[in-house]
Formats: C-alpha cells, structure tokens, sequence
C-alpha cells in the first residue's frame, strides 16, 4: 500500500493522494484575466494524477500583481476569465481545484522572467508599488510606498473579495501565499519590514498583518473548505525570518484553523545562499510538522516517485508539491502511481494508454470496440 497514494482529508475536503501541482506563475494574463494558455495549462495538470491543483499565485489587486502577466482575481472580467476554465476542469477531471492567493507588494511592477525580471519602473510602464516599508528588494532600486492605515485595510479586504469570488467560481481550496519575499512575507520578514508601528518590531508584531488577512480570508470562505497558508520557513540570510520564527507563525496559524502549510523558502532578499539539492526544503517541512502537528506540504525539488513515497511514508509531511518536476511530466502522478502500485483516474479517452503490466491503474475500467 503506497503512502503516497492514501487518502488525505483537509476540513470538508477528502483527497485520493497525497500530490499537490504547486502553484506556478504563467505570466500570460492580459490586464490580470486568464486565457486559452490558462485553459490549456490548467486543462492539461487537471489530467496529471494529482490529487489537488492549485492555480498559479492569483492576485487581489492589479498593483499587487508581480508582472503585468499575471493573474487576477479582482474585478468581474477577472472572475468571468476564470469561469470556462473551471467548467471545462469539471468536466473532465475529478482533481480537488485549489486557487493561491497573493500580493507581490514591494516585488511588484517586475518584468516577466523571459524578460529578465527586474522592476519596470514608473517611466517604462511599470507602476508605483506598495510595501510594509520604503525599503527597496535590491539595492539601487526606487523604494516602494510603505502601506498606511487606510492601505492595510485596502489590501485586507482585497483578499476577502478575492476569496468569495473564488467561492463563487467554485474553488475547492485557497492558498495563503506568505512566501517568496511577496507582500505578507515581507511583514514577517525583518528585511522588509521596518515599521514602527504595531506592525513592525517583535514577531509578534510582524506576524500580525498576515494573521489579520488569514483571519479574513478564512471568515469569508466557506466553513466546510480548506485553507492553507505557503511560507519560506527562511530567508537564508542571517538576521532575517527564520526556521523557528516560522514554528511560532504555524502555531497561530493553527490556532486560527490553517488546514495546511506548504513550507518552502527564500525570496525575500537578493543576498539568500540557497543550499539546493534533492528535496532541501523537506527538513524544514518536517520541523514545522514535529513542532505543530499542523498538515504538511514539502516543496522544493522533488522529482521522483520513490522520493516523493519515502517523505510521506516516513511522515516527514503530509504532503508533496510539485512544480518543476510536474511541468517536465505532466502525468507524473501516473508514472508514480504505475511505479508505486497507486491508483489515479483518468478520464475514458486515454483508457488504452494503460500499460499491460498495470490493468489496475486506471481502477476498473472497461474498453469495448468491434
Ligand atoms: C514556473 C514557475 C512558477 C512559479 N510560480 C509560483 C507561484 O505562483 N506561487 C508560488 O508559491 N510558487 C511558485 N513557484 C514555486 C513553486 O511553487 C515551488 O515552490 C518551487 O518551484 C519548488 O518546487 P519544484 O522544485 O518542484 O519546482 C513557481 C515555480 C515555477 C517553476
């Protein structure tokens, strides 16, 4: 019985396996609103064995988008993009559809990675950008405007609004994104944030605008669905957010009912030393786990079935996310469910592509011709 292809339930939501698709930024919207590349992008990891997709970081404000590719959800012609996707998911897919959540705050206004990524500034079509404080990302770049009283509520209530249109839409699950240097992790982040108010300063205070927007976000979803919060457990740069700060964050998360925390790493400063290798973010999943108990997800270069196995067997998480690995093989959660004696379903067009050695892949299915 593989471990990785048992049963998991968040709240009200019960899934087949353990296997998210993470997040993953297109950068192909047009004024925040998906399209066909959305539709097939979605379509095809909908057909992946993944128990749960989760659409790429989808932002609550056009200022809070990272680049001006990126995906909305704050106004009715983002809402409505979305719509045919999600029908066509329905249709063919039993995949649990999870949706992220996100502000790039200081980090937005950045040009798409294919075009080098750094800040478009005002003058060449970029725009003002909004923060915890007016301190830049990198050094050399213009500052953005540090979010006042008015401004925190603003994007507080962004995030609400995002998350009943996502009800709306019939989003199974949301994702609290609070990691990779965007806007909530930089109030956590003691880089970014250098308020002196009761945002600003001791960890308590530094966690309290992102719980204030977890606290939102969950009171405007619906009970019976899941809400998980994605974090850098680190900031790999001395004095900055680290592995036992982001213990305490889990523990209030906890508190305030967090179904999940996808633990990844880094983002908030230019100067990180990011040790990579096979699966380096898993320790960090499983020091959250042993320290809290909460749900699990690891992230961070896990490609293999039998590595992805071991980490849930082992109870290490809970969880795996997979991005890259995903992107190289789109029916990975088929190769993993042929390699470890799972299940997946798939729809009835691709029945014959079910290996002779494998006759339960698939679950029972039949195939008639004459
Ligand atoms: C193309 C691409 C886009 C990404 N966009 C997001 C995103 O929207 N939100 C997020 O939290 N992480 C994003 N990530 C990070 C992944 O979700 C994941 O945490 C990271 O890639 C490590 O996992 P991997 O080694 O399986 O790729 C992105 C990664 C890639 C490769």
């Amino acid at each position: 019985m593989s471990a990785l292809f048992s049963p998991i339930a968040l709240r009200g939501l019960t899934l087949p396996n353990r296997i998210m698709v993470a997040p993953m930024c297109q950068y192909s919207a047009v004024n925040g609103e998906a399209n066909d590349w959305h539709f097939t992008h979605i379509n095809t990891f909908a057909l992946s064995g993944a128990a749960m997709f989760c659409i790429e970081a989808t932002h609550v404000e056009a200022i809070g988008r990272i680049t001006p590719g990126c995906l909305g959800l704050y106004n009715d012609a983002t809402e409505a993009a979305l719509k045919p996707i999600l029908a066509s998911v329905r249709k063919h897919s039993k995949i649990a559809v999870a949706m992220q959540l996100a502000h790039a705050g200081r980090k937005a206004s950045s040009h798409t990675p294919w075009d080098g990524g750094q800040l478009i500034p005002i003058a060449e079509g970029g725009w003002q950008p909004e923060g915890p404080s007016a301190v830049p990302h990198k050094e050399g770049e213009a500052a953005p405007l540090a979010l006042d009283a008015p401004g925190l509520v603003r994007v507080r209530d962004a995030f609400v609004a995002a998350a009943r249109r996502a009800d709306r839409l019939g989003i199974d699950a949301l994702e609290v994104h609070s990691a990779h240097g965007y806007l909530l992790h930089q109030f956590l982040s003691p880089i970014s944030n250098k308020r002196t108010d009761q945002y600003g300063g001791s960890l308590q205070n530094r966690m309290r605008y992102p719980l204030e927007v977890f606290d939102a976000v969950r009171a405007a979803f619906p009970d019976h669905k899941p809400v998980g919060v994605k974090v850098s457990a680190t900031d790999w740069v001395d004095g900055g957010w680290d592995l036992v700060q982001t213990i305490e964050y889990a523990k209030e998360l906890k508190k305030r009912g967090v179904d999940w925390i996808d633990v990844s790493s880094g983002g908030v400063s230019p100067l990180q030393k990011i040790p990579l290798g096979p699966g380096y973010q898993v320790p960090l999943a499983q020091a959250v786990k042993q320290a809290t108990g909460v749900t699990t997800m690891a992230v961070g270069l896990i490609t293999e079935a039998q590595q992805a196995e071991d980490i849930i067997a082992s109870g290490k998480a809970d969880m795996v996310a997979l991005a890259r690995g995903m992107l190289y093989d789109p029916r990975w959660g088929w190769h993993a469910a042929a390699e470890l004696g799972g299940h997946v379903d798939a729809p009835p067009q691709y029945w014959r592509s079910q290996p002779s050695t494998q006759k339960a892949l698939f679950g029972a299915t039949t195939f008639g011709t004459r």
